[in-house]
């Protein structure tokens, strides 16, 4: 009896023993099945990779060695803020980079709450396995100016015309210090496209047709926002790699668009004499990435070009940092989702910016690695180029954040408004101006006099921009004009023009331009000024004795016949926040310094321009490249 119970328990314990090993065995199997492989432990406090004295290459071997497929695969996705699904997803998927596209702002939009939002993301990142942090990325193409009160600088197209090096580096820096306020380390900037034509939305993004000039400017560009110490202040990013400002009228694949994600013709030769020279001295200046663009390279998707990407920029120009591609671009590629990132990841892109589905993109990538469609050499290659870039950073080391009053800093509007003065181009009026500060009556008309939204234009606080008097901390061309006179002289403003006609001003100032806007929404069959505009201006001739016309504008508008009735004409471009930079060259506390950075056509049948064979239809431009007066 008690024989037979012992040996029941025995048969019993045995039976559990089995029955626990059957259980371990099969969980084992199913979590090899839902992810694929076992996770390993995390490294100990004192690996490697984490230890700052250790030098940046083996730190980066260190990593790469303790990391699974998974991991390595993760740090190439790049996802919108909003798309991020569960807060432990950043971690738990590894995810690389994290952006805010255009407008991609937390609520409520202020510094705080970005800084707050940033630093979310970066714990999430920082729990993980390896605590490897992630990069968060944002447009600050003209200071940072998704936030409220940042200072908003002129857009390329005016620190082209500026083409002041020093300048640009300054800028730049600022800019960084602005973003490094908010925890904010990875900018999608310069772009180094070469507008060819005006009918693009995005003319005012790039410094100049001129590949020479926009090579100078990038690489001061980049100079200035990574720093020249070893650590990497903030990463500069060149784009749009490649072609892009080229692409012809029409041939958007987005049916809303005219030009831009359009084609450009696979032009070898442009190539080398044209596209390329900017990219190879804004690499040389030592940027650590590189976006492909939108657009086609003949049938090609960029982001599909292994001949682009890896021969040219890879291999012929030696660029060792990690190549990103364009907001969903790698799905412009066709044949479904799978075989798009394959396509992408094997011409050499490095970085998906997704930007909203990444548990399918990591899943696709790791099984296609297993499927022999990917080498893992190339994710080793893709995960060593962006972690390289991590660690140039600091990111696993201490924090090198600014203060948050960095951000609409007086320093840094000092140095804005310097930039808006520096950028104004005169076309016309040698004479009329300066304007004296004690001129008895002075008018001041048009759209864009008094509205910061229309000096700052697109990729401000919204992805299109905003319109009206809503930047905090701005000056408007307006306020600028009045602060600038004395207590002898009177300034009257009418946005229409409507002024009462008793006294015949001695001067009137037409600020006049275009409402903000970005990317293909600003593709244009006929840049030109409104008929509001048009009918201030008149208004204003009206009632002053001579009339000075500002244009603030994205790119060279088509003039009205009546310009030649106009007595001087300047160019101030998108000049941004600090609006005095304008009054500080109209009333000759400075002289006017800018150069056209592109020609100005006289009609659309000029269109598109080309740098070595001219405008469309052999007529001159009305003013050349680099033209202004003194
Ligand atoms: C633009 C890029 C930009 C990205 C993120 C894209 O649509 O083409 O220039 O960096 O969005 O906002
Ligand atoms: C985003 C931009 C992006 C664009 C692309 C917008 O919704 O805010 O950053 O460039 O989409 O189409």
């Amino acid at each position: 009896m008690f024989r037979s119970h012992r040996a029941l328990s025995l048969t019993g314990a045995f039976a559990l023993l089995a029955v626990l090993v059957a259980a371990f065995i099969l969980l084992k199997l199913v979590s090899l099945l839902l992810f694929e492989v076992d996770r390993p432990l995390p490294p100990p406090e004192n690996a490697r990779y984490r230890d700052a004295s250790v030098d940046l290459e083996v730190r980066v071997d260190d990593l790469l060695a303790q990391m699974t497929l998974e991991e390595k695969v993760g740090q190439m996705a790049l996802v919108e803020k909003g798309s991020v699904l569960e807060f432990n997803d950043v971690g738990r998927y590894g995810i690389g980079g994290i952006l805010s596209g255009g407008g991609g702002k937390p609520d409520p939009n202020t510094k705080e709450a970005w800084s707050t939002m940033v630093a979310t993301f970066d714990v999430a990142s920082r729990i993980s396995r390896l605590g490897i942090p992630v990069l968060y990325g944002v447009d600050a193409n003209h200071g940072h100016a998704n936030i409220p009160g940042a200072v908003v600088f002129p857009h390329a197209i005016g620190l082209g015309a500026a083409g002041d090096e020093d300048l640009v580096e300054a800028v730049a820096r600022a800019t960084g210090e602005e973003m490094r306020a908010t925890g904010i380390r990875w900018n999608f900037s310069p772009a180094l496209d070469l507008p060819q034509d005006i009918r693009w939305g995005r003319t005012y993004e790039a410094f100049s047709d001129d590949p020479v000039l926009a090579g100078r400017l990038g690489a001061a560009y980049v100079r200035g926002l990574q720093g020249e110490t070893e650590r990497t202040d903030v990463l500069a990013t060149l784009k749009h790699y490649i072609g892009v400002g080229a692409m012809h009228f029409g041939s958007s694949h987005n049916e809303d668009y005219f030009i831009d994600q359009g084609i450009t013709s696979a032009d070898e030769r442009a190539l080398r004499t044209e596209y390329l020279p900017p990219f190879q001295m804004a690499v040389g200046a030592g940027a650590h990435a590189v976006m492909v663009g939108l657009n086609r390279w003949g049938d090609t998707e960029m982001a599909a070009s292994s001949h682009l990407i890896n021969d040219v920029l890879k291999e012929e120009l030696g660029f060792d940092g990690f190549v990103v591609s364009d907001w969903y671009g790698v799905y412009d590629i066709p044949g479904g989702d799978y075989h798009a990132a394959v396509v992408a990841i094997n011409a050499g892109v490095d970085m998906v910016m997704l930007p909203f589905e990444y548990r399918t993109f990591i899943r696709n990538v790791t099984k296609a690695v297993r499927a022999g469609d990917i080498e893992e050499t190339r994710i080793n290659d893709a995960a060593r180029r962006i972690l390289r870039a991590k660690f140039a950073l600091g990111l696993f080391d201490t924090s090198t954040s600014t203060p948050l009053e960095s951000i609409g800093s007086d320093p840094h509007r000092a140095l804005a408004r310097d930039a808006v003065a520096k950028s104004l181009v005169l076309l016309k009026g040698e004479g009329v101006l300066p304007i004296k500060a004690d001129t008895t009556l002075i008018r001041v008309a048009g759209s864009a006099a008094d509205n910061t939204g229309r000096q700052a234009g697109g990729w401000t606080i919204e992805w299109q921009g905003v319109d009206g008097n809503v930047l905090p901390g701005a000056t408007s061309i307006l306020a600028g004009l009045q602060a600038a006179v004395t207590d002898e002289s009177r300034i009257e403003y009418s946005k229409d023009g409507k002024f009462g006609d008793e006294d015949i001003a001695d001067i009137g100032i037409a600020v006049v331009g275009e409402a903000p806007y970005a990317e293909g929404w600003g593709d244009m069959p006929e840049p030109r000024l409104s008929a509001e505009d048009l009918q201030a201006i008149e208004r204003l001739k009206n009632v002053s004795k001579r009339v000075v016309v500002v244009l603030v504008t994205g790119r060279p508008l088509i003039l009205p016949e009546t310009w030649d009735t106009w007595d001087a004409l300047a160019v101030a471009w998108l000049p941004g926040s600090e609006g005095a930079g304008v009054a500080d060259v109209l009333f000759g506390k400075k002289t006017f310094q800018g150069k056209l950075p592109l020609p100005w056509l006289r009609d659309a049948a000029q269109l598109p321009i080309n740098l070595v064979t001219g405008t469309a239809n052999g007529t001159a431009p009305l003013f050349p490249r680099y033209f202004g007066l003194k």
